[in-house]
């Protein structure tokens, strides 16, 4: 089969890691791609920027099947183009993705469906929302109900901070996403990323990761796309599982399938597992970055079997299996991250890293450059993986790797696991 990916981040890497094992792959594609995935897949040179463009290079190179890794592409309405055109591609259609583009959509279908979330309350005027805050207790959180690159959530321990965080929005810091505000109750336990695959009415755990989102050790300093992470995590055990499932994924479905919005494709939630019950933070409709980097190698079975299964409404349990073991991530970043960095800083060192189904390299933000050396070109740049026996091993096979790279500035977190 001929296969598009559409991303360059690290975790469509992993993503043209796991189908380049597919036995029945035969063209991989990449677009945008990145230095790492190159030596995977063929980089696509000419501009895709649109819908349009995709659609047309799909029916030039008889491409079978899309898969875009990130939300871009999908609250842009990819899928639904392509299926116009009868081209497969596995991901939510465009009324779908708004599980993720609106956290107030999210919320509507957890009040609906009964599902097990923090309290909300939904204003599109400063003053409102000011007035509310008055009568409230802190901790509090802030959210702006659209997409917002992971910044528009403040967490405000007290009025100041919730003054400050809405004054933010209101006057329009985040653009149309930050037209409506919610303001949540605050959730304490412990935060874990659980994932399904989906096919429109049936969804299956594609097993589940812990994230860390601070930017340095401790969970200090500002929130990231994610630093490392590991999978699976003790937080979530079989029994936590069937809740999940129950109480928070298979309602959903039914209510999207209810209201003519069937979701296909991965689906991420958020969640806190409180002392009660696991309760939905947030959707996202794709696989989480980093978290992707450590489910795919773990996953035994042949992920673009499973994605074409999915897309054709033919899911079964017994084809998802994953290792137990395991699977560790670092996220190697830029000095600046999350706010302003440089980049074309020369990468030097990962020839040191001998790549094997134990320890993996996925890139998340490189380039070469036209010297012909690996540079970086984002803000999170390299990903180091490892796949143990068990977390302390996991970590110090990373960490011990890790040190054999470096490049100007280079950051990253020594508490991923700990
Ligand atoms: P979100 O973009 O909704 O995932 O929020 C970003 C981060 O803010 C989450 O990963 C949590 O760490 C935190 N957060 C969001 N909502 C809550 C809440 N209701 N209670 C506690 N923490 C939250
Ligand atoms: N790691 C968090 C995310 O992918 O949104």
């Amino acid at each position: 089969m001929n296969i598009l990916v559409l991303g360059n981040g690290g975790r469509e890497h992993a993503i043209c890691y796991a189908l380049k094992k597919s036995p029945i792959l035969k063209n991989l594609w990449c677009y945008p791609g990145n230095a790492g995935i190159s030596e995977l897949a063929i980089i696509i040179k000419e501009n895709l920027s649109t819908n349009k463009k995709i659609k047309d290079f799909c029916l030039n190179n008889k491409i079978d099947l899309v898969i875009p890794g990130s939300e871009s592409y999908l609250a842009r309405g990819i899928v639904d183009e392509l299926e116009k055109e009868g081209i497969k591609a596995f991901g939510p259609s465009k009324k779908a993705t708004q599980l993720e583009s609106s956290k107030i959509f999210t919320k509507k279908i957890c009040e609906e469906a009964n599902i097990p979330t923090a309290e909300w309350s939904e204003f599109n005027k400063y003053n409102d929302a000011i007035k509310f805050i008055a009568t409230r207790r802190f901790p509090l959180v802030i959210k702006a109900d659209g997409l917002a690159a992971g910044k528009g959530v403040t967490i405000a321990k007290n009025h100041l901070e919730a003054e400050l965080a809405l004054k933010k929005i209101f006057k329009g810091y985040f653009g149309k996403a930050g037209k409506k505000v919610l303001i949540e109750q605050f959730l304490e336990g412990r935060e874990a990323s659980f994932f399904v695959i989906c096919d429109g009415e049936k969804a299956i755990p594609f097993s589940n990761a812990q994230d860390h989102k601070r930017l340095s050790d401790g969970n200090t300093g500002p929130n990231t796309g994610g630093m490392g992470a590991y999978s699976p995590t003790p937080l979530i055990d079989k029994h936590i599982n069937s809740k999940i499932m129950n109480t928070i994924i298979n309602p959903t479905l039914k209510l999207m399938k209810k209201k003519n919005i069937p979701y296909k494709g991965f689906l991420y939630a958020g969640l806190m597992i409180t002392n009660k019950e696991p309760k939905l933070i947030e959707y996202n409709v794709r696989l989480g970055d980093p978290e992707c980097q450590v489910i795919i190698p773990r996953l035994q079975s042949d992920f673009l079997q499973l994605c074409l299964d999915a897309s054709g409404k033919k899911l079964e349990d017994s084809k998802i299996n994953f290792i137990d073991k395991t699977s560790l991530c670092i996220v190697m970043s830029s000095k600046g991250y999350p706010e302003n960095y440089k980049t074309g800083l020369k990468i030097t060192g990962l020839d040191n890293i001998k790549n094997n189904p134990n320890i993996m390299v996925f890139h998340a933000g490189t380039a070469i450059n036209k010297k012909n050396q690996l540079v970086s070109s984002g803000g999170r740049v390299l990903n180091i993986n490892s796949l143990a026996n068990n977390i302390s091993e996991a970590r110090q096979k990373a960490y011990s790797e890790i040190k054999k790279v470096s490049f100007h500035g280079s950051h990253y977190r020594s508490d991923i696991g700990l």
